[in-house]
């Protein structure tokens, strides 16, 4: 299928997603994110992906859900949309492992989503917030969830309530992004990092990100036991024997990905 608002590339076994709106800084519309559903599902079904990398351009990853389509809905409208068909979760419960590379605004819905994905790598000029306060709002596809569990209360509140801005360097230190990088080589690094993830036993990969997502699900005596249920049936994939083996024999494995 042919897409209007993102552009897609398949790379070295990486799904890649480009928000492809730049004159409105990538804005957010239902349409997007309904292409970036349908994305997802593409690259999920595809045995040839291990990773899927989201990202925008170098001004914005995404400035926010788009204000004009939704200044004019009413309540009833706003019910009628199905969020979890939309982004509001499609990246979130996809299986294979997901990279935000953001570079510029990340704001409101753009934050949002950036925090659906496992890793986010940002570039030194990327500021993230949820400004939606200002626009007499709130956060709705996880700006108040997923940001209070990446960065804890005081600064969720900080974001939530005063709407400002926070840069690259204030989101690194308080966890929600993984690396911070020069905005020049944002896409190396994501791309790196992405083949990397890619390159490994695919459903390691899977039974990893699971367990790390299981930590914010459930209480911690529950995540061991998942955690340890996990590495146990790691014990029956040919990937772990031939991983474990190539190790002891100095080569490298080859994963079968079963
Ligand atoms: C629609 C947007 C937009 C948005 C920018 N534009 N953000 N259009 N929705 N979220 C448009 C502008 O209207 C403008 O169009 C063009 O993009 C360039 O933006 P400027 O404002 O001229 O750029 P600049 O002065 O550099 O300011 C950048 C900015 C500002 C600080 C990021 O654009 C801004 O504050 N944007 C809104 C951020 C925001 O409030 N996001 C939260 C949205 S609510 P024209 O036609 O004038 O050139 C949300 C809820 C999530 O996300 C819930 C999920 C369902």
């Amino acid at each position: 299928r042919t897409f209007e608002h993102i552009i897609i590339e398949s790379k070295d076994q990486v799904g890649v997603i480009r928000l492809n709106r730049p004159k409105m800084l990538n804005a957010l519309s239902f349409a997007v994110l309904r292409e970036i559903a349908a994305a997802v599902d593409g690259f999920e079904a595809d045995d040839g992906i291990g990773c899927i990398l989201i990202t925008g351009n170098e001004k914005a990853f995404a400035a926010g859900a788009d204000i004009k389509e939704m200044q004019p809905k009413s309540f009833i409208d706003m019910l009628n949309e199905d969020f979890k068909a939309i982004g509001g979760d499609r990246i979130a419960t996809c299986r294979k492992p997901t990279i935000a590379a953001v570079s510029g605004y990340a704001l409101g819905g753009g934050c949002e989503l950036a925090m659906m994905c496992d890793i986010i790598i940002a570039s030194d000029n990327a500021t993230f917030g949820q400004p939606e306060i200002t626009l007499g709002t709130i956060p709705g596809i996880g700006g108040t969830q997923r940001l209070t569990r990446a960065i804890g209360k005081a600064k969720a509140m900080d974001l939530c309530l005063t709407g400002r801005m926070m840069d690259a360097a204030e989101a690194e230190r308080s966890g929600l992004v993984s690396r911070v990088v020069p905005v020049d080589k944002l896409m190396d690094e994501a791309m790196a990092a992405a083949k990397k993830i890619a390159s490994m036993s695919r459903p390691a990969a899977a039974m990893a990100k699971d367990a790390v997502n299981r930590a914010f699900e459930t209480t911690l005596s529950e995540g061991m036991n998942v955690e340890r249920d996990l590495f146990r049936a790691t014990f029956a994939l040919e990937d772990r024997a031939e991983g474990m083996a190539a190790f002891i024999e100095k080569r490298k494995p080859t994963n079968k990905n079963r």
